[in-house]
């Protein structure tokens, strides 16, 4: 898979899904269904949108004991999602667990990302409450090392650090990157944001475009917007 645009279907149920996806005729966007969506609607939602014909990024962010993500990743990768992810804080046996699990009889497996410090975590309630007493760019880089020590693909960050993530990890550990917002558009509750064509320069490999999409007048031509600055 190469660098692609993946729009955040953050609703609430499958039917403003289905009528959100059913304006974008002849094309089928790559999307990401979050907790919200799949605890309101169970795998149903995931079989539905693949028989579509779209990809997801399936973002349910485990976290637990090695067995469990293990026997876990074993259903979500039965679900054929093409991209999922977990918290690079369960520590590297259980990446390496989440592996194994996703991992299918024929060697095959979904993409699998971590993520590392969420962005509304910042350095003084890691400090407080985590007892994380390092800067947070080095705990980030330090979790991102881990999760390509277990076997990752690569991990979700902000685009700020997609550069750093690449020039410590390789280029060719993934970077999927949230926080984007057009030039001339609204950033809302996004603290740090970077446009699509600005994502693209610093080499992020996937962008995750929620509102900028979902909440456009003309939601297919602000995803054509994002193809054109980012893959084109
Ligand atoms: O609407 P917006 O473009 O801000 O949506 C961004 C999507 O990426 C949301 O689904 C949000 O939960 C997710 N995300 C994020 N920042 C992170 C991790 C995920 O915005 N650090």
């Amino acid at each position: 898979m190469g660098r692609d645009v993946i729009i955040a279907c953050d609703f609430d149920c499958k039917e403003k899904v289905f009528s959100f996806l059913d304006q974008f005729t002849g094309k089928k966007p790559f999307v990401k269904i979050g907790m919200e969506l799949f605890y309101a609607e169970g795998p149903e939602i995931v079989r539905e949108l693949k028989k579509r014909g779209h990809k997801i990024f399936l973002d349910l962010k485990l976290h637990d004991i090695p067995n469990t993500v293990k026997k876990s990743m074993a259903v979500l990768s039965r679900l054929d999602v093409d991209m999922c992810n977990l918290h690079a804080a369960g520590t590297v046996r259980m990446m390496e667990a989440a592996i194994e699990g996703l991992t299918r009889e024929d060697g095959t497996r979904p993409l699998l990302i971590a993520v590392t410090q969420l962005t509304s975590t910042d350095e003084e309630s890691m400090k407080r409450d985590l007892w994380i007493d390092q800067p947070i760019d080095k705990v980030v880089m330090h979790y991102a090392e881990n999760a390509k020590k277990a076997g990752l693909d690569g991990v979700v960050c902000s685009p700020l650090e997609a550069e750093k993530v690449h020039a410590v990890c390789g280029k060719s550990f993934l970077t999927v990157t949230p926080g984007v917002r057009f030039a001339d558009g609204d950033i809302g509750d996004q603290k740090r944001v970077m446009t699509p064509a600005e994502a693209k320069k610093i080499g992020s490999d996937y962008i995750v475009v929620g509102r900028p999409i979902t909440a456009a007048a003309d939601p297919v031509a602000a995803y054509e917007r994002c193809l054109n600055e980012f893959v084109d």
